[in-house]
């Protein structure tokens, strides 16, 4: 037999990395934080190994610590002191985001985005204002054009706090309009955009809705977060957001939705960003937990996908860890 290709040639150590095509950078990595303002002290995050929620005092240590690492990038996530129905606390001046983020730019470098949302604000955990009967009736949820002025709102504060870019993930129709309408309105027309255009209703998001107490209190987000049965749909979506004016296009859920990346890589030039989320990151945790596998290999192996599918940035509680064996 003749063999004349043999692809084992360009296998050897020496090799290997002359021909890798694919890396992953300390420089693509955006390292998720919890701000907490119920709290004066650190409280570890049970379903999360290593993340913690931190009180607004320590926000600028904790960014600290992750830049040490060679991650520059961080995404401010807040617990508030107190929710109610239409979660004021998330474009309160003095609101846990803000003082965070005003304390992380005024005593860091890092670059900072925050997540503009409200599940974390209403007490009924929704990401937006409830229709009237919402609570008794299945069909209806969120109302979304009402949604709009708050996240609106929220943006325009973020960003008089200090934030370098936003990144909103309610699933609202119109959002990414909406919210560059009011950051150039108040003279940000040079602060970028992060679309969670393609957010789908993810059971992965388990740990987080833990982390950061955002679970809806009745129903569930179906209403608005996509359905994970659509890909084609996931490129409306995006087409959308792009026309809208977002900057940077981003998955959610990663793995399982690494077509979604590789579809948007191939459809349009914007940088892609993929979220590598929380129950991704506890799934791998609590296999190496029972010695199934290797936490540092599989979690590598992962990131590394993410960008061979296609994603230019990835968000991921691995950033840290990653970034220190780089
Ligand atoms: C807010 C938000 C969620 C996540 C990020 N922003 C929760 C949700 O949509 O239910 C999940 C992130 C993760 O699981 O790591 N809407």
């Amino acid at each position: 037999m003749e063999l004349t290709d043999r692809p084992r040639r360009l296998r050897t150590d020496g090799v290997r990395s002359l021909v890798s095509e694919t890396d992953v950078r300390a420089a693509d990595l955006i390292a998720p934080v919890f701000v907490d303002a119920t709290t004066d002290e650190r409280v570890p995050i049970e379903s999360m190994p290593g993340h913690e929620r931190v009180p607004v005092s320590e926000s600028a240590a904790r960014v600290r610590e992750i830049m040490e690492t060679g991650v520059e990038a961080v995404m401010v996530f807040g617990i508030p002191e107190s929710k109610d129905e239409r979660g004021s606390q998330a474009w309160a001046e003095d609101g846990v985001v803000q003082r965070a983020v005003r304390r992380i730019t005024n005593q860091t470098d890092a670059y900072v985005i925050t997540d503009i949302c409200l599940c974390e604000y209403t007490d009924h955990g929704h990401c937006g204002v409830l229709e009237d009967d919402a609570r008794d009736d299945p069909r209806l949820t969120v109302d979304n054009d009402a949604t709009l002025e708050l996240l609106q709102q929220i943006a325009v504060s973020h960003a008089d706090a200090g934030a370098d870019m936003v990144a909103p993930s309610s699933m609202t129709d119109g959002m990414v309009g909406a919210i560059r309408e009011a950051l150039d309105g108040a003279g940000y027309e040079n602060l970028p955009i992060t679309a969670y255009a393609a957010k789908y209703e993810s059971a992965f998001y388990g740990p987080f809705r833990d982390a950061a107490d955002g679970a809806p209190a009745f129903g569930d987000r179906r209403h608005y977060q996509m359905d994970p049965a659509n890909a084609r749909e996931a490129m409306r979506e995006v087409q959308l957001d792009v026309e809208q004016g977002a900057d940077v296009l981003m998955v959610k859920p990663a793995l399982p939705y690494l077509d979604i990346v590789s579809e948007l890589r191939r459809e349009f030039d914007h940088p892609i960003a993929a979220y590598n989320v929380s129950g991704e990151y506890a799934m791998l945790h609590a296999a190496a937990d029972n010695g199934w596998l290797s936490l540092e290999e599989a979690a590598s192996e992962s990131l590394l996908s993410i960008k061979r599918a296609g994603a230019d940035l990835i968000l991921t509680y691995f950033a840290e860890d990653i970034a220190e064996r780089l």
